[in-house]
């Protein structure tokens, strides 16, 4: 779409600069190869889409088609055309592209294009859609592979994985199935919080408390709660100027690398590691690697060294700062970024500058990953960290040009009053309390849902359908917001059967595989046969409305892709199953009026049950076939 709209801006562009006669009426859009590699770039970069390219968006009303293009809406406006004979040239360069797979383009109202799939493109992409016995239906990887790392989950040693480190895992895990999916070369990072000050009164207090910990090569040692142990050491700096003196001393020690003070830490570490992992195991999440804070600190001096050779970063009141054009204080000073505080301490920011030069500058030989683009799930707090970060980057060459780096901010979790959320005693709620008590819920709603049935192979998998239906439900009420905007945690509305939620979605695909395993006669207790694919005979407006949304897949894997939206999959499944529902209202499959049509249904059935199952899967939902 947005290569036909860049051509024609260039075309318009080229007829203006150069005078030349630019024949934009002769709908030509043979383009040679490096044209049409700047135009993809250029396309996959265009978001959003400004006001003077004319978009082929989603019809407004199926009457009106399948896709329409307004040109009125900017860009007869930008050439100065009349949009309807905007819209007629638009229609010209159109009509030879899509004749495969549109009926003849049509012309509407003041400037638009309605565009209408083939009945025979819908059938035979459908049809192919259930045919694919991988899963994947029938949809091709990507042509150009990238090299994505997400960094995401990156919760903090020693401190509690809050309800923001929750989303973030979430957020990014789906992510990352999604451009796996599409082809891609993903690499998970867990950028832990494990190194800084705070470490420093840690160790001291360990020493005090748990002198063990302090011996290399020890076993484990069991440091109890965490964040007691946090407090506690945390109230003796507060309020004990000795202890503060070791711990500052302590912390010089441990960037040194001193035995004590470095067992000490790696002793942290790996109590907070299997509080993760309890986590990570809940929530399956998979190759996500641990790449902390730490694994930064040998960049660390270069990245300043560097900064200060380009003459980037200023002494400032003893530290080393940098400012960055357009970033200022409220007083409209320059707003400094700290790479290097006075006492020769490193920020937050400098290991994220030394881990963009690592991730995208850096060679494999040097230790680097080379990636294409980078993302970061953290809450929208940190944006502005992001944007300062990237655009130094950019300027102190950490990044070779193509690089994208790409901050993908969520918003806040509340409670059901809107206000911060945590006990109702005003703590903040554990995570692992919270995924417990959304698997018990919905354990109790599928026992009292089930307490007359005698099938008792679904009986004796009731614990396992409660895990997939609980997380499913705290993932799935997470992906279905705008990430950006705040939302509310309920646990009754996000395990409620009805609406855009897990449990509506799972029960969706359930119901579709009942209706498979009737129509094709298969025993009720059986492990569901999917049936082959067959011809598809249209019999009613709402195969075709069903049909009409399948094919759209694709897009709304590419628009994730693109602009890491995942609640455009969840908006997807819930018109997906809403029209599956129209369809099943009025085209029996188990009493079709023919054989033909009953296998087509049949084949209907498949491709909509694969499209459910292959997006919850990419949410990290696991599906069932008896709910
Ligand atoms: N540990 C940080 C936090 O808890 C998130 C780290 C995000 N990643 C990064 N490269 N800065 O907020």
């Amino acid at each position: 779409k947005g290569n036909l709209l860049l051509q024609w801006q260039k075309n318009q562009k080229k007829k203006k600069n150069k005078k030349d006669t630019g024949d934009v009426d002769s709908g030509s859009l043979v383009i040679d190869a490096e044209q049409t590699q700047l135009l993809e770039q250029a396309s996959a970069q265009a978001q959003p889409f400004s006001k003077h390219q004319a978009m082929v968006t989603p019809a407004t009303r199926s009457d009106f088609g399948d896709f329409q293009v307004n040109a009125a809406m900017g860009l007869a406006q930008a050439l100065q055309l009349n949009p309807r004979e905007c819209a007629q040239q638009i229609m010209t360069r159109l009509r030879p592209k899509i004749a495969d797979v549109m009926e003849e383009p049509e012309i509407a109202g003041p400037g638009f294009v309605n565009l209408r799939f083939k009945t025979d493109y819908l059938t035979a992409t459908v049809a192919a859609m259930a045919n694919d016995a991988s899963g994947r239906l029938a949809l091709p990887a990507v042509a150009q592979k990238q090299k994505i790392v997400v960094d995401f989950s990156s919760p903090n040693i020693a401190k509690e994985m809050h309800v923001g480190h929750l989303r973030s895992t979430i957020i990014g895990d789906t992510l990352c199935r999604v451009l796996e999916f599409v082809g891609h070369d993903v690499v998970r990072l867990n950028h832990v919080g494990d190194w800084g000050t705070q470490f420093g009164m840690l160790v001291e207090h360990l020493r005090d408390e748990f002198p063990e910990a302090l011996q290399p090569s020890q076993n484990p040692v069991d440091l109890g709660d965490l964040v007691v142990l946090y407090k506690a050491a945390k109230k003796r700096f507060d309020e004990d100027d000795e202890f503060k003196v070791r711990a500052r001393e302590g912390v010089v020690k441990l960037q040194a690398g001193q035995p004590e003070e470095l067992a000490a830490w790696e002793t942290l570490c790996a109590a907070s590691r299997v509080e993760f992992e309890k986590i990570y195991r809940m929530l399956n999440i998979q190759g996500l690697q641990e790449r902390g804070e730490s694994f930064y600190n040998p960049y660390l001096k270069d990245v300043v060294d560097e900064l200060k050779a380009k003459g980037m970063a200023v002494e400032s009141d003893g530290a080393t700062v940098i400012y960055i054009d357009g970033y200022t204080n409220r007083d409209g000073s320059p707003l400094p970024m700290i790479v290097q505080k006075s006492d020769g301490g490193f920020n937050y920011a400098t290991t994220d500058l030394a881990a963009i030069r690592q991730r995208t500058l850096l060679l494999s030989d040097e230790g680097g990953e080379q990636a294409d683009r980078v993302l970061y799930v953290t809450d929208a707090g940190q944006s502005q960290h992001f944007e300062m970060v990237f655009q130094a980057a950019k300027q102190a060459g950490f990044a070779p040009t193509h690089a994208r780096l790409e901050h993908v901010p969520f918003g806040l979790v509340q409670g059901e009053d809107g206000k911060k959320f945590a006990t109702r005693s005003g703590e903040t709620v554990k995570l692992k309390d919270l995924l417990h008590e959304a698997v018990k819920r919905a354990g109790h709603d599928l026992r009292s849902r089930n307490a007359a049935t005698a099938n008792v192979a679904y009986l004796e998998q009731i614990d396992r359908i409660a895990h997939i239906v609980g997380i499913g439900a705290v993932k799935y009420a997470d992906l279905s917001m705008n990430r950006e905007s705040n939302y509310r945690f309920s646990y009754d509305r996000m395990l409620s059967l009805n609406g855009n939620t897990a449990p509506y979605m799972l029960y969706s695909y359930a119901r579709i595989c009942g209706i498979v395993r009737k129509g094709s006669g298969q025993a009720d207790d059986a492990v569901l046969e999917w049936p082959s694919s067959a011809d598809i005979v249209i019999s009613h407006e709402t195969e075709l409305e069903l049909m009409r949304n399948l094919v759209r897949l694709p897009d709304v894997i590419a628009e994730v892709e693109r602009d890491l939206y995942p609640h455009k999959i969840c908006d997807y499944l819930f018109e997906t199953s809403q029209k599956f529902n129209q369809f099943y209202e009025h085209c029996s499959v188990n009493q079709a009026e023919t054989p033909e049509l009953k296998a087509s249904r049949l084949t209907l059935c498949v491709a909509t049950a694969g499209t459910l199952r292959l997006l919850l899967n990419l949410l990290g939902i696991e599906v069932v076939e008896r709910l």
